[in-house]
């Protein structure tokens, strides 16, 4: 039983607030919850509440805080933290919004995290492997990011993140091997043109490029660089995060001076599915323009993966819609969109249920916690994004993989390619 529920402000990993929630069982037991942040949010993500004003730029979270300790608190004590579903609507209902606005969507899913995580801890196993419950569960295939664009960096390109996937690799480390040297060459390369100039905001080399696509010939050269054969043993993936650049299916690449619309946009990515060893796109169109979804998908849905994040927003209820109209072959799962454990859950098995490929996915501010590598684990998600290879709130999250891979009774194996969605 849940004895005491303490909640904190910590700070992530842009020096933001953030809410730390700390479960404490009768047991002596505990789980330990904290929000992460997007930057490149969907406009119908749960919401986070943060207190505007002056203070940290209008983002301290004391009515946050203030709500778990008023209402959520005293309603968990004395419930098993054991039971996940019962507690999320519990919070769904004390919240009473639907957009998780009065108490925070921050303020909720640190809860709800820090239950399961006490949960686990009751069970006295690993948080995987509680949440395998009994069956054979895989390592997933990482997506990592070189370099860091659109929102994370200062909008210098268009293109969000420009990722490897190493396709080649046989286990969830020697992924980690191939793309700690692709990473490596991709900053040769930039130093050797005086193009390096730090990191973005999720550890990628910050992207001082003149033209988009020059990202994407870097990357195919960094790939070659380090001894990889691209498209073979290492791939391509995409988040082109469109809605950051384009409404009401009109998109404005601001390094190409170019405006085009979601035909053009859609025909651009095309055009670099057939040039460049691209295996994953992710939100290619707008989270506004289903239409585009629907075309890019069926123009491409066969041979790559079409992932949707501010589009689906890690919801049940939307990944049904999307199926119904054809749009995707992937879902990016979030926890703190859906805002609870329980509805990033049923967004999965949602996924999974309509054939739907899935990514379980950190945020651009995140923090030392390492919770995602498990629910991608114990879920068999079979895909992983934290975002690059540096900073240690992403290489907390690929460490924990490699400790997961390598201690007694690990998982039963590793996702690799055949993860990725390839036809819908
Ligand atoms: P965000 O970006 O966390 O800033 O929203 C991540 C993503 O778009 O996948
Ligand atoms: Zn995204």
């Amino acid at each position: 039983t849940i004895q005491t529920v303490l909640a904190r402000r910590i700070w992530d990993s842009r020096g933001r607030p953030t809410i730390e929630v700390e479960v404490l069982n009768a047991d002596g037991t505990s789980g330990l919850g904290i929000a992460p942040a997007g930057a490149s949010r969907g406009s119908r993500e749960a919401v986070e509440l943060r207190d505007g004003g002056e203070r940290f730029g209008g983002r301290d979270v004391q009515q946050a805080l203030a709500g778990i300790a008023r209402e959520i608190a005293p309603a968990l004590v004395g419930r098993d933290a054991a039971d996940q579903a019962g507690i999320d609507a519990m919070l769904i209902a004390l919240d009473g919004t639907p957009t998780k606005s009065r108490l925070g969507g921050n303020a909720l899913i640190a809860t709800s995290l820090a239950v399961l995580h006490a949960a686990a801890a009751q069970a006295r196993l690993p948080l995987w492997r509680y949440l395998a419950q009994g069956r054979d569960v895989r390592l997933p295939l990482p997506q990592i990011q070189i370099f860091g664009g659109g929102a994370h960096a200062g909008r210098r390109v268009d293109i969000q993140d420009f990722m490897v996937i190493a396709t080649g690799a046989e286990s969830f480390s020697q992924a980690l091997e191939m793309t700690a040297e692709v990473y490596r060459a991709a900053g040769e390369l930039m130093q050797e043109r005086g193009a390096l100039a730090g990191v973005a905001d999720e550890g990628g080399w910050w992207p001082s490029f003149r033209r988009n696509e020059e990202a994407l010939d870097t990357l195919v050269a960094a790939i070659e660089r380090a001894g990889y054969v691209p498209g073979e043993q290492v791939a391509i993936a995409l988040d082109i995060a469109a809605s950051e650049f384009g409404h009401g299916g009109r998109y404005r690449l601001a390094l190409e001076n170019e405006e085009l619309d979601s035909d053009g946009l859609c025909e651009r990515l095309v055009r670099w599915v057939e040039r460049y060893p691209i295996v994953s796109i992710e939100d290619p169109l707008a989270e506004d323009d289903e239409a585009g979804l629907v075309a890019f998908t069926r123009a491409v849905g066969d041979r790559v993966q079409v992932v949707g994040d501010d589009y689906l927003v890690t919801s049940a209820p939307r990944v049904r819609s999307a199926a119904a109209a054809g749009a995707c072959n992937c879902v990016l799962i979030k926890p703190n969109q859906a805002g609870t454990v329980t509805e990033t859950r049923a967004a999965l098995d949602a996924a999974k249920a309509l054939g739907y490929a899935t990514i379980v996915s950190a945020r651009s501010g995140e923090t030392e916690d390492v919770a995602i590598v498990h629910l991608a684990t114990g879920w068999d998600a079979g895909q992983l994004k934290v975002g690059s290879f540096a900073r240690s709130e992403r290489m907390a999250k690929w460490n924990e993989g490699v400790r997961l891979q390598t201690r007694p009774a690990p998982p039963s194996g590793y996702a690799g390619r055949g993860a990725l969605a390839r036809r819908r």
